[in-house]
């Protein structure tokens, strides 16, 4: 699996076998997905899910690794 922090957007992960659960264990329907976008900017109606809200909104950020 690897997470890309995208500038200005979502934590882009992929993977073969992406698994996600919220605070209780239960897992979101994740399987058989090579990829998915994480929200990062706070303002998806999607959470954990990327719903390109952050375009919209305007959020800026841009993380470099170190
Ligand atoms: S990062 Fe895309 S909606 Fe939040």
């Amino acid at each position: 699996m690897e997470i890309t922090v995208t500038d200005n957007g979502p934590l882009r992960v992929t993977g073969p076998d992406i698994v996600l659960k919220d605070a209780t264990g239960k897992a979101f329907p994740t399987a058989g997905r090579p990829a998915v976008s994480l929200c990062r900017c706070g303002r998806s109606e999607n959470k954990p899910f990327c719903d390109g809200s952050h375009a919209r909104t305007g959020f800026q950020s841009k993380c470099v690794a170190s």
